[in-house]
């Protein structure tokens, strides 16, 4: 496609309903494939670069995974065995690796930084989850929420069954919560936040045009009170890993038990983006238990990442 198409996905508002209906079209498509054994390869000679300056398991393995599936190849690079770690400038990283590959993932700690690389980049960014969002991660739930409670099929994808519907988001106000708020305000459902007091989302932060697709609970439990989805994330995130000793304190009453889930809709489903600490943020019977849908959601990682890369490097197709 030409530079004046070319998109980037940094945070979840970089895409409209319209086209997540699409990408989530696509996801289906490509995951039945995938389940049939059946060789899709539509990114040949395609290659993409995969930035980590956090750790990742789940990132790495879908991305990977995914672009060898489609014909293509990676390139895996690390803060501390690149330039990157020795501080070359983030427009200089971006101009050199972008003329010699096709699109880009980064993990990152400021949203700024991958805002840098893709205003100097020729090629396709991918957010692989910053401080501020994990844009990936709410698109492969959304798409698990859609699987196991809306509709998808090959006639296509109807997002008005997540309109009025309710997310309960009990913990940090961290890149997942504020990437909630982004999805709920472009389509059309409402997040219940509870987080401890000091760890609020911020909605300028979120990047959300108002505070209407959220309502803030102190209680975690009344935050979950008639939920159709319940979910939560670790205390301390990627980053902040010197907070650990007082976000123990401040976070115990913020575990997703059995009693929340018992607040929530009998048929609320439970979703966590991992990896998880039992007992700390869930407790084991929430997050091993009939309610829970954590290892579809880290599969579909792979089937929605694959979409996405499609769809930046393709355009539309069919
Ligand atoms: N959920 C997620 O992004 O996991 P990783 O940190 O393992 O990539
Ligand atoms: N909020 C967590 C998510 C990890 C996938 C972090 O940023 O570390």
């Amino acid at each position: 496609p030409g530079m004046s198409l070319m998109k980037h996905y940094l945070q979840f508002k970089d895409l409209r309903a319209e086209e997540y209906a699409y990408l989530f079209e696509r996801a289906r498509n490509i995951k039945t494939r995938f389940k049939n054994y059946e060789k899709y390869t539509p990114l040949v000679d395609r290659t993409l670069a995969m930035i980590f300056e956090k750790a990742s398991t789940r990132t790495r393995v879908s991305f990977e995974a995914g672009m060898y599936q489609m014909g293509g190849s990676v390139v895996h690079l690390t803060t501390g065995d690149s330039q990157l770690g020795r501080s070359e400038p983030v427009e200089d990283s971006a101009r050199v690796i972008s003329r010699m590959v096709d699109i880009v993932m980064i993990r990152t700690y400021e949203q700024t930084k991958i805002e840098q690389f893709a205003a100097h980049s020729r090629v396709p960014v991918i957010n692989g989850l910053t401080n501020e969002f994990h844009p990936c991660q709410i698109l492969a739930d959304l798409y698990t929420w859609l699987e196991h409670r809306g509709t998808l099929s090959a006639a296509g994808v109807d997002l008005s069954c997540l309109k009025g519907r309710v997310v309960a988001w009990v913990g940090d106000g961290n890149n997942m919560a504020n990437t909630w708020l982004q999805a709920a305000e472009i389509l059309g459902f409402t997040v219940h936040v509870s987080t401890p007091g000091g760890y609020e989302v911020d909605p300028v932060v979120a990047g959300i045009a108002s505070s209407d697709c959220y309502k803030v609970f102190d209680d975690p439990r009344e935050a979950c009170r008639g939920a159709d989805l319940v979910t939560t994330d670790v205390w301390t995130s990627m980053g902040y890993e010197a907070e650990n000793e007082a976000r123990k304190k401040a976070f115990a009453l913020w575990c997703v038990d059995a009693a929340m889930m018992a607040a929530a809709k009998p048929d609320a489903l439970f979703m966590h983006c991992l990896p998880a600490h039992r007992g700390e943020e869930v407790t084991a019977d929430v997050i091993d238990g009939p309610q829970s849908v954590v290892w579809d959601e880290a599969e579909n990682r792979m089937h929605v990442q694959k979409a996405l890369m499609e769809y930046l490097l393709l355009g539309r197709i069919g």
